[in-house]
């Protein structure tokens, strides 16, 4: 018997206050038409000092088994996309396990940057399928903006916090999760990344001088690296399910750069009404991006039964992927 991940319900949270173009206006050289017009984001959430990424996912997670009607005992795997952890170690999974007091589950992080959620995805599903466990709580959760540097106009204007998660269990009506694909390519590591703190460099009164603790991006690089990969996710996932992207109802990409979106889309063939955009709302949140649209788009009657929704995603390491969703 065919059996798909099927997404039960969802769930976001978000900081309440917004950090806006004109806000940054104030903090770096930079301006409201140059972000507009480089990135589509018009503003950000940034979470005050003592919210970590957990607090976002907890109270993500929450509204999902609520919506769901489901109790967190009754929760057998959770798995956290993040690129903003609250430590090194312990995972941040397992402090929302403690949260949520969902005694049960097997808890861990997944460190896939962006792609990360498409990445907890297609684990769940592989777990899943396997027999380990009959549901699954993936959460992307980020506090971004503590690891940013507000003296680096070229990153500081870009990212935002926020988390999404989805319950996911196992159907076999057709709908769900029907195919998907993950790369990743480490010679590209530098492009992204945050160089000090962990065991490479640890910190020290010099790494904290030297801004070392902060998100360091090479933009023009990425950028062209970014719509490669993801251009390669959508058909590869695509053809898995045999479809083509004139079968795509609605592209939900990470939400990285507006021009990012717009080249892929262009790449792709498909029309701009057939993509979620909410990135003049939040700017990149990492791996929170994809389930905040999705969560979006589906609270938002975007998503019927017969619909296909492609996911693509890239990030830091580099990696990329691709999920597509039926219903
Ligand atoms: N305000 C004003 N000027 C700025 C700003 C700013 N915030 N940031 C950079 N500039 C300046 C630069 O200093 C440079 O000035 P110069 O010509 O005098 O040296 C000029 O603008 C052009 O800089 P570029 O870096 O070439 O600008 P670009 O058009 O590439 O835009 C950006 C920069 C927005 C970062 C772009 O490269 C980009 O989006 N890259 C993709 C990276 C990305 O999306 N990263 C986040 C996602 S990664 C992920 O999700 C894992």
């Amino acid at each position: 018997m065919a059996y798909y991940l099927k997404i039960v319900s969802t769930g976001i949270a978000v900081p309440e206050k917004i950090l806006s173009n004109q806000d940054l206006e104030k903090m770096v050289d930079t301006s409201d038409e140059w972000i507009m017009t480089r990135t589509g984001i018009r503003e950000r959430r940034i979470s005050p000092p003592g919210v970590a990424s957990s607090d976002l996912g907890t109270e993500a997670a929450l509204e999902t088994l609520k919506s769901a009607g489901m109790s967190p005992q009754d929760v057998e795997l959770i798995m956290v996309a993040t690129a903003s952890s609250d430590y090194l170690f312990p995972s941040t999974a397992c402090v929302i396990q403690k949260n949520l007091q969902a005694v049960r589950a097997t808890a861990f992080d997944i460190s896939a940057a962006c792609s990360g959620f498409l990445y907890g995805m297609t684990v769940a599903e592989s777990l899943m399928l396997a027999g380990h466990y009959s549901n699954a709580l993936i959460i992307g959760a980020e506090t971004l903006t503590k690891i940013t540097d507000y003296k680096d106009r070229s990153t500081c204007v870009i990212f935002g916090d926020g988390a999404g998660a989805m319950l996911v269990t196992l159907g076999n009506d057709k709908s769900g999760l029907f195919s998907s694909h993950l790369g990743s390519d480490g010679k590209f590591a530098d492009l992204l990344n945050l160089p000090a703190g962990g065991s490479r460099l640890p910190a020290t009164f010099e790494t904290i001088k030297e801004h070392q603790h902060y998100i360091k991006m090479e933009g023009n690089e990425l950028f062209k690296v970014a719509v490669r990969a993801m251009e390669e996710a959508a058909h590869l996932t695509l053809k898995k399910a045999g479809l083509t992207t004139a079968d795509v109802d609605l592209l939900i990409p990470h939400q990285a750069n507006m021009r990012i979106i717009n080249s892929l889309v262009k790449r792709l063939g498909i029309s701009q009404d057939r993509v979620y955009i909410n990135i003049d709302r939040y700017g990149n949140t990492s791996a929170a991006s994809i389930p905040i649209a999705y969560h979006e788009a589906r609270t938002q009657g975007l998503l019927n039964k017969d619909s296909n929704i492609l996911m693509v995603a890239f990030g830091g390491g580099i990696t990329w992927g691709g999920v597509l969703v039926r219903g």
